[in-house]
């Protein structure tokens, strides 16, 4: 596996795939299972895989956990390997934004889809998000990039970019991967370090899978506000009394296809979950 950090070094490697097939998993490192899927995925669709690993800090807010986030490079690297990965790139912040955060020429996503949900807690978050996605899309130079499921605003942020700016790359979404308990895939999870908070953080999936359970079992479509507020009350009440703060950031149902609000909760919407347990921040999301 060829290990580049500077797009001189990785532009000498491109020149000799020449005519193949470049499929790219972009990633922020700390891999786990949800990686893996994305990577075996991309080695079905193309005969070169590449995984980038960047810690992009445009995307991250003061208060987020920039410094914290996990950076366990060798692990990384190993999972690369064993997975067959052909090239890594880990470029560093000085070669990605040479002249600073505040001097990089910035992709602005369309406001009606950037300010709800993720975005409403995360100013800039999907300004962040897309251009550093567009830096590595051009640098790069991919025919096909996966992205998970599980990070579903973003996943539409990044289609939306690749067909306004036509771009010369397909979006290949790929599913979420979950643990044995029903907790979606994450980076962040390890944040997660005593049993109590590894059981409240189940309460996201938990939340979404009883409401797809009443969907399944009701006669006809149910209201969405009063149906998630139910459910959603009567999954968390309980960590009051556990000396686990879990604090919901939102719970909403939008129209799979256009993230329109949805009022009535039936096949075609999804949901979408974020919440804090103590200071973790956790998403999710399941289609109805
Ligand atoms: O989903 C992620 O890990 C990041 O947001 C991405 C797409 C690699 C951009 O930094």
């Amino acid at each position: 596996m060829h290990v580049v950090s500077t797009s001189a070094d990785y532009n000498a490697l491109y020149r000799q795939w020449a005519g193949q097939r470049v499929a790219l998993v972009p990633t922020m490192g700390a891999l786990h299972e949800g990686h893996m899927a994305l990577i075996r995925r991309a080695r079905e669709l193309a005969d070169i895989v590449v995984v980038s690993i960047f810690v992009n800090p445009l995307q991250f807010g003061p208060q987020e956990d920039l410094m914290s986030y996990p950076r366990p490079i060798e692990q990384d690297r190993a999972i690369c390997e064993q997975l067959g990965v052909d090239a890594l790139f880990t470029p560093s912040v000085e070669v990605f934004y040479p002249e600073g955060l505040e001097q990089v020429t910035t992709v602005v996503p369309p406001a009606a889809l950037t300010e709800r949900f993720c975005g409403a807690f995360r100013p800039g978050h999907f300004t962040g998000v897309a251009t550093v996605v567009l830096k590595l899309l051009n640098l790069l130079k991919p025919q096909v990039a996966v992205f998970g499921e599980k990070d579903a605003q973003q996943l539409m942020v990044i289609q939306k970019m690749v067909r306004d700016l036509h771009l010369p790359v397909e979006i290949i979404p790929q599913a979420t991967v979950r643990e044995a308990s029903g907790l979606a895939m994450s980076s962040r999870n390890r944040y997660l370090r005593t049993e109590a908070e590894q059981q409240a953080a189940l309460s996201l999936s938990r939340i979404l899978n009883q409401v797809r359970a009443a969907v399944q079992n009701a006669a006809e479509p149910l209201p969405a506000q009063t149906t998630l507020q139910r459910i959603s009350e009567d999954i968390l009440a309980p960590w009051a009394d556990q000396g686990v703060s879990v604090r919901l950031q939102y719970l909403e149902a939008v129209h799979k296809q256009s993230f329109a609000p949805a009022d009535t909760l039936k096949p075609g919407v999804k949901l979408l979950i974020a919440a804090y347990v103590n200071q973790v921040r956790l998403i999710d999301n399941m289609d109805l």
